[in-house]
């Protein structure tokens, strides 16, 4: 099923929204406030899953377009979309029956939030399975989960492995003669494979097993490659789809770390961000990259850098939007300095909160805006006196802004962050080369 809009917008609303739509969804547009007018009523309109609303140029208040809207739609949500800042009231519009309001450009990642959870609710039905790769398998050990192949003839599922079971090597074969390179796994069954994929990545990152190192590190590369493939490579993959693969990463990620001992420290942290109105998903995903990075390269701990991840950017709230859009080099002196202050900002609130974090992520979020050539902030402090951990948040800090298609700005590929940063030496080589391998260029 797909997902209907209606949208009554202004073009600069319009096109900051277009970009974050679903291509799959179909657009019921209201240009005019006369069609407007007509739309209003002809009620009950069509049914539709979503209703968009605002904009500066329009002739009609706000809150008459929420209450239009919401007689016209009672069960459906509506979202005001502004683009001025000055008139963005996010609490009254809430108040005045918008189920929520976002201020463009800035809360981008909460209206993809918001789309995805429309969409995932409108899917439920249809997609009660999700793919995994085949090298996120591994034959011989035992699932406690069911394994699926799609035929896409007559677009069924048939069980291949049961849970309990084992995918054995001739199975596993057979699959890779015949060039299927994924399977499926049932929705509801998706933590039980998110704790079997990282209880497969910490014992490949523990010392112990028989491998020899070689082995051992060509392992976790692949199995680091593979999560990293499911978020960035599926070219196939709608926004949706790539916003569930994220989730994916999460999930695995959240289980590693659940099985350590920053289990509660890990929880409370996500519980008090989640809450607070920071970049959420920002930070969510350096935590996520900071800490595959760890496992890639071998160093730091995964777990102490999820940690620092989650806060790293605590301080950044209190910089006024107009300076953290600009980019570093772009800024006034004055301005720089505004910008500079994050970083003892976030101690200031992490030692406030009395939030008790290792030392190691304690250095790492304090040196993360430092780079390796010197040309960071606040210290400017150069090689090696710049901490390991910082190295590989940092990087994950940056990787994350520059992976993701900022407004006017186009995304870069994983293995050109990486390459950027080699050439540019603004991160050790023992973190950078491990991570050409986990991005290689594309033939
Ligand atoms: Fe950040």
């Amino acid at each position: 099923m797909f997902i209907t809009y209606t949208a009554f917008l202004d073009s600069t609303a319009k096109e900051a929204l277009t970009p974050l739509l679903p291509p799959e969804g179909t657009v019921n547009a209201i240009e005019t406030t006369d069609s407007f007018g007509e739309f209003a009523e002809k009620e009950p309109g069509e049914p539709c899953n979503v209703v968009f609303c605002g904009g500066e140029n329009s002739e009609i208040e706000a809150n008459e377009l929420g209450q239009t809207f919401r007689m016209i739609f009672p069960n459906t949500k509506i979202f005001y979309l502004s683009s001025k800042s000055e008139k963005f009231k996010r609490e009254e519009m809430i108040k005045n029956g918008f189920d929520d309001a976002f201020l463009l450009p800035l809360d981008t990642d909460e209206v993809k939030s918001a789309i995805e959870v429309i969409r995932s609710t409108t899917n439920e039905k249809t997609q009660s399975y999700r793919s995994v790769k085949l090298f996120d398998l591994s034959p011989g050990e035992k699932l406690d989960f069911d394994i699926y192949l799609h035929l896409p003839a007559n677009n069924k599922y048939i069980k291949y492995v049961g849970a309990g079971g084992e995918i054995s090597d001739d199975q596993y074969g057979r699959l890779k003669n015949n060039q299927v390179n994924s399977a499926h796994v049932q929705l509801d069954e998706l933590p039980k494979f998110y704790n079997y994929s990282a209880k497969r990545l910490k014992a490949l990152t523990g010392q112990e097993g028989a491998l020899s190192e070689t082995e051992r590190q060509e392992k976790v590369k692949t199995a680091v490659r593979g999560i990293f493939l499911r978020i960035f490579d599926d070219s196939n993959a709608s926004m949706g789809e790539g916003k569930a693969l994220v989730d994916d990463a999460k999930g695995i990620i959240d289980q590693y770390v659940k099985d350590s001992p920053f289990k509660e420290l890990y929880e409370k942290i996500t519980s008090q961000i989640s809450d607070s109105k920071t970049n959420y998903s920002h930070t969510l995903n350096v935590s996520i990259y900071a800490s595959l990075f760890s496992i890639a390269t071998g160093l730091g701990k995964p777990e102490e850098l999820s940690i620092a991840g989650l806060l790293h950017d605590l301080g950044e709230l209190s910089i006024p939007d107009a300076i953290k859009q600009k980019r570093y080099q772009d800024m006034s002196f004055e301005e720089k300095s505004i910008y500079e202050a994050q970083i003892d900002d976030t101690i200031k609130i992490i030692r406030e909160r009395k939030i008790v974090i290792p030392q190691s992520a304690f250095k790492a979020i304090e040196q993360h805006q430092e780079r390796f050539d010197g040309s960071g902030f606040p210290k400017g402090i150069k090689g090696k006196v710049m901490c390991v951990e910082a190295q590989i948040l940092g990087l994950a800090d940056e990787f994350d802004n520059l992976t993701l298609a900022k407004s006017g700005r186009k995304s870069m590929l994983p293995h050109e962050v990486i390459e950027m940063f080699s050439e540019a030496k603004k991160f050790s080589p023992e973190v950078l080369e491990p991570l050409k391998e986990i991005f290689p260029k594309p033939e």
